[in-house]
């Protein structure tokens, strides 16, 4: 939610901010700005739209400077417009800031700076943080550092800011609170950026900054980091294991597709190293102290928001099944806001791929508060989450650029059958031959995913039939009813058709009323998995003139004729199939949204990372 990327060196900030800005439109994209630095003070470029647009409104105009901060949007206060876009300056014109997050009690603090003869030309809640700064620093005569230091003591709320003053042309200051800041370490020389996609290009040193941190970032001299409450820290650095390739479109012309078609190799990425060989035991390194824990846990509660808590309902059957342990499955939002029940026995479990989701750390923070074992499955390395929970196991999908998740779900969905294979076999719930047979065909999965791609020319030909239509029935019973959310999910995210994902036994209950010779309906009717039952609802569509878009088992004969198109999936255990039959819908979704000229990597309203509630 928001990206913002600066520069502080020796080479030109324009190119590099420019360049990182693009690497983070992923995060918003409603308008972007940046302000740059020389010798003749500091000069601001913004404009409504995409970085493309700022690019084409800055190409005329002084972008010289080697120092420099800059920001892509997704807007909370004021509509996106060239005004509200950041950097923000203070009344003076002396200060510049961007800002990711939200500053909760800006209202009171811009009524006291008006009173004191500040006016603002926005309607953000950052040019009203700006200049709490500028009137701290003129009114107490303290450096930029110690003004920014004094002024986020009295803010509420979450943040990721950068500042810079003119003049200071080696000089600016970081902080953050709830939003993430990734310093990159070069030789005389500063890169800083929301995440580290836009720095693996220059350095692969960098520095996570702590929530309740703040950061003089001179090139010229060593980091100078401290609390807010202040108290001095030393920065850590870190080794970056990204690699270029990871963020880029490699022949794809979008990263959705090339995320979809990712999803073997991220598959394998996330089971490496976790099954041992011989014995063919799982090991999830990163929760084994906390085994015990889970197995003896009263509850599991998933927390999680979108896709992810998507992945948390394939989860609870999976927990449900192997480990006989209790799950309930909640939306993070509504988890935190209703006074839940959180016992010292219950295992909060968080999932989600970019690992700051306002609402799922916030609903860790309570789960915490109240003595739970708080775990998380992330994909962001370093990300907020991973660094609250007690343990934890990342996902190793590699970075997820298109905002419509594809192998960020698919791999939280390997994670957590890994996860409930392994306390379901330690606590005896699942008989071994099972539990074998279950590893054997997990670990060979990818062959199976790779198969089912195979699909996307039939796929793209059912595209071009449906993608017209205003919307769309996805149905699945079992493991595939999370699919069929999942599905229907995907399809609305980037092609803004309407679509709803249901139980297929609860169409009889409301949504058989849409349904006639104009609908679309995908159901998910692979073998096993209650197949009759599913062939029943099938044949309830039929007699209602429904079109049918049918995922079944290869060989299927009884859905095939009742289908007008089938797209058929490897023969696989039920309980993993939601690894395959979600394939077709992701790219169904691709192509639709392809056809009706749709923004398939950033669609519109959407951020990848929601870093506010
Ligand atoms: C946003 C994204 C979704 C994602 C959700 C949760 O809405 O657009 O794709 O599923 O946030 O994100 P998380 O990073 O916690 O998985």
């Amino acid at each position: 939610m928001c990206g913002i990327v600066g520069y502080v060196g020796s080479k030109e900030a324009y190119p590099i901010i420019i360049k990182g800005l693009r690497r983070l439109e992923y995060r918003g994209y409603d308008s972007a700005g940046v302000a740059i630095g020389n010798n003749s003070g500091i000069s601001q470029l913004k404009q409504k739209g995409k970085v493309a647009d700022l690019e084409a409104y800055a190409a005329d105009k002084d972008s010289s400077g080697s120092i420099g901060i800059g920001h892509t949007r997704w807007a909370t206060h004021g509509v996106p417009n060239q005004v509200n876009a950041h950097p923000h300056m203070s009344g003076d014109g002396k200060l510049s800031i961007i800002h990711n997050g939200i500053i909760e009690n800006y209202a009171s603090i811009k009524t006291a700076l008006q009173a004191k003869g500040h006016t603002f030309k926005s309607d953000t809640d950052t040019e009203v943080l700006i200049h709490l700064i500028e009137d701290i620093k003129n009114h107490e005569k303290v450096s930029l550092f110690e003004a920014v230091r004094i002024a986020l003591a009295e803010v509420i709320g979450a943040y990721a800011i950068v500042v810079m003053e003119e003049g200071l042309n080696n000089e600016f200051i970081a902080a953050r609170k709830g939003s993430p800041i990734v310093i990159g370490v070069g030789r005389d020389e500063y890169y800083i950026a929301s995440d580290a996609t836009p720095i693996i290009e220059y350095t692969n040193e960098v520095v996570y900054l702590e929530d309740g941190e703040i950061a003089r970032v001179n090139s010229g001299e060593e980091l100078e980091i401290k609390t807010i409450e202040n108290e001095s820290k030393t920065p850590y650095i870190h080794e970056l294991e990204l690699s270029l390739d990871t963020i880029e479109k490699g022949g794809f012309p979008h990263f959705m597709l090339k995320e979809i078609y990712e999803q073997p190799k991220s598959i394998l990425d996330t089971l490496r190293g976790r099954i041992n060989p011989e014995t063919k035991e799982v090991k999830l390194g990163g929760i084994s102290d906390y085994e015990q824990k889970i197995m003896n846990a009263d509850r599991i509660i998933i927390v999680a928001c979108g896709t992810s808590w998507h992945a948390g309902l394939i989860g609870e059957y999976l927990f449900e099944d192997f480990a006989r342990i209790p799950v309930e499955v909640e939306y993070a939002s509504e988890f935190r806001y209703r006074n839940p029940i959180i016992r010292e026995t219950d295992v909060v479990l968080a999932i989600s791929q970019s690992g700051e989701t306002a609402d799922t750390l916030a609903a860790l923070e309570l789960a915490k508060e109240k003595g739970a074992t708080i775990l998380g499955i992330c994909n962001v390395v370093g990300s907020s989450i991973p660094r609250l929970t007690h343990a934890g196991s990342y996902t190793h999908a590699g970075p997820e650029i298109g905002v419509a998740s594809t192998k960020a779900f698919t791999t939280q969905v390997v994670v957590l059958t890994l996860m409930a294979l392994g306390i379901g076999k330690e606590k005896g719930t699942l008989s071994n031959t099972d539990y074998h047979q279950l590893i054997t065909e997990l670990e060979l999965i990818h062959e199976k995913v790779e198969k089912v791609l195979k699909t996307n020319d039939q796929i793209e030909e059912i595209a071009k039939e449906f993608k017209d239509v205003s919307n769309f029935l996805y149905l699945g019973r079992g493991y595939n009813f999370p699919v069929a959310l999942e599905g229907a999910l995907k399809l609305k995210e980037i092609s803004y058709i309407h679509a709803e994902g249901y139980p297929a036994a609860e169409m009889k209950h409301g949504p058989i009323a849409l349904i006639d010779d104009e609908m679309p309906i995908v159901v998910i009717a692979t073998k096993k998995g209650n197949y009759e039952k599913v062939v029943s609802n099938i044949q309830e569509v039929k007699a209602r003139g429904g079109r049918l878009i049918a995922i079944v088992t290869e060989g299927d004969k009884t859905v095939k004729e009742l289908a007008d198109y089938c797209i058929e999936i490897p023969n696989c255990f039920e309980e993993l199939t939601p690894l395959l039959t979600n394939i077709p819908l992701q790219l169904l979704s691709y192509h639709i949204a392809l056809m009706r000229g749709c923004n398939v990597d950033q669609p519109r309203n959407l951020a990848k990372s929601v870093t506010v509630e």
